[in-house]
């Protein structure tokens, strides 16, 4: 059996790819466009594994998933393929509506075609797996509740409309075509191999090189953190036990506003890797200005997940962050290689 994993060269793609290789003898092919965020370095530690096969292409390319499909017979496919970054979608919106909406419809349309033609036996145990985010709902004040599955969507930014549209285009696919298809709608991701042009990892980075730690306005938004792996085990967990058709909010009982997170990395490198002069990381803190349209709060009702199919988190934001922090220590030419050329672009433009 094979399973066809796309954006498996990024951050949460290439953690769920490295977790599934760890435990499972199933053939796993993945599929990457390679942008700026994707780094075939995540991968590396598989790169003999019998069972790992790479190639390079577009969600978009009708041609290329087509061959795929018709060439491994994937019995379940993960999309992870996305542009993924908010800031990036404010000022160049074009290649989110590009991957995120016309990618997933022509690959939708592609496992259609493939679907169809399987037998009756496959076609029950095929899935269609559609990686989201909570982003979709849009914003919380600070007394409502978190997300339900069934709430409506009324996303804010160019990255959350995309990928709401993404969501709908696979809602529709099932009910029209009957793909089997399952939706997740994730809160935001922490740990290894996460790019640093995101919250965490850059503050983690610009820490250790005597950078500013750049907070967006007030600094009170609150964000519902979960540990990558969390998250990569719920996915698996719907995969095999989800319901078709249907839709999970999996989140990290872990809200924290962008302040309390920086200042937690501060306060975890003050202790790991003291600066010499005895003064706290978190002196870098320096507030900038605010994100146009700025989410105050994400915030995730799991329990759907957690009475369906028994998933909760097994980090706490502490053992989690520790992780984290120790992993970016550990992996100072990883870094080192991802610090470059398009990133550096990206920081000066966006901090300048
Ligand atoms: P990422 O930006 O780190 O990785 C995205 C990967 O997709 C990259 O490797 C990139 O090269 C690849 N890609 C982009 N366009 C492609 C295309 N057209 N065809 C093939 N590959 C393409 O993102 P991530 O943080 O790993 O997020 C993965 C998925 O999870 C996304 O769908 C994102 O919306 C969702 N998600 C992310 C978070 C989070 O906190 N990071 C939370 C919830 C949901
Ligand atoms: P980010 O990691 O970009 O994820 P998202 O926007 O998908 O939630 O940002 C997390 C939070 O941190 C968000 O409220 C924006 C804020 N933020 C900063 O305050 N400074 C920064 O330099 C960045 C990149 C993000």
């Amino acid at each position: 059996m094979t399973i066809l994993v796309t954006g498996a060269a990024g951050f949460i793609g290439s953690n769920f790819t490295l977790n599934w290789l760890g435990h499972s003898d199933e053939k796993l092919i993945a599929v990457d466009k390679l942008t700026y965020a994707g780094n075939l370095e995540n991968l590396k530690s598989i790169e003999l594994n019998p069972n790992y096969i790479f190639l390079h292409g577009d969600i978009g390319d009708s041609k290329f998933i087509a061959h795929i499909l018709t060439k491994y017979q994937p019995r379940a496919i993960l999309n992870f393929a996305a542009e993924s970054h908010v800031d990036r979608s404010i000022s160049g919106p074009d290649d989110f509506m590009q991957t995120n909406i016309l990618g997933t419809y022509h690959l939708l349309q592609e496992v259609r075609s493939y679907f169809e033609e399987l037998s009756t036996g496959l076609k029950n145990k095929f899935r269609f797996l559609h990686v989201s985010t909570d982003e979709v709902y849009g914003s919380l004040n600070i007394d409502e509740l978190p997300f339900k599955e069934s709430d409506q969507y009324k996303p804010n930014s160019p990255y959350s409309a995309s990928k709401a549209a993404s969501d709908h285009l696979v809602r529709a696919w099932h009910h029209t075509y009957n793909i089997p298809v399952i939706t997740t709608n994730c809160s935001n991701n922490y740990g290894p191999y996460h790019f640093p042009e995101k919250l965490i990892p850059l503050c983690i980075l610009n820490a250790l090189q005597g950078k500013n730690l750049p907070i967006y306005g007030d600094g009170k938004q609150v964000r519902d953190w979960l540990y990558v792996l969390d998250h990569c085990k719920a996915i698996e967990l719907v995969l095999t036990k989800g319901k078709i058709g249907s839709t999970y909010n999996i989140g990290g009982w872990n809200e924290k506003t962008n302040l309390e997170v920086v200042n937690r990395i501060c306060k975890l490198l003050d202790e790991i890797q003291p600066l010499e002069n005895n003064k706290s990381y978190k002196d870098q803190i320096i507030f900038v200005g605010d994100r146009p349209g700025h989410d105050r709060r994400y915030a995730i009702n799991a329990k759907k997940i957690f009475n369906e199919l028994g998933w909760k988190p097994e980090e706490t934001f502490d053992t989690g962050m520790r992780k984290t922090v120790l992993w970016y220590l550990n992996n100072k030419q990883w870094t080192k290689h991802v610090q470059s050329g398009e990133y550096m672009n990206w920081i000066e433009k966006q901090y300048k």
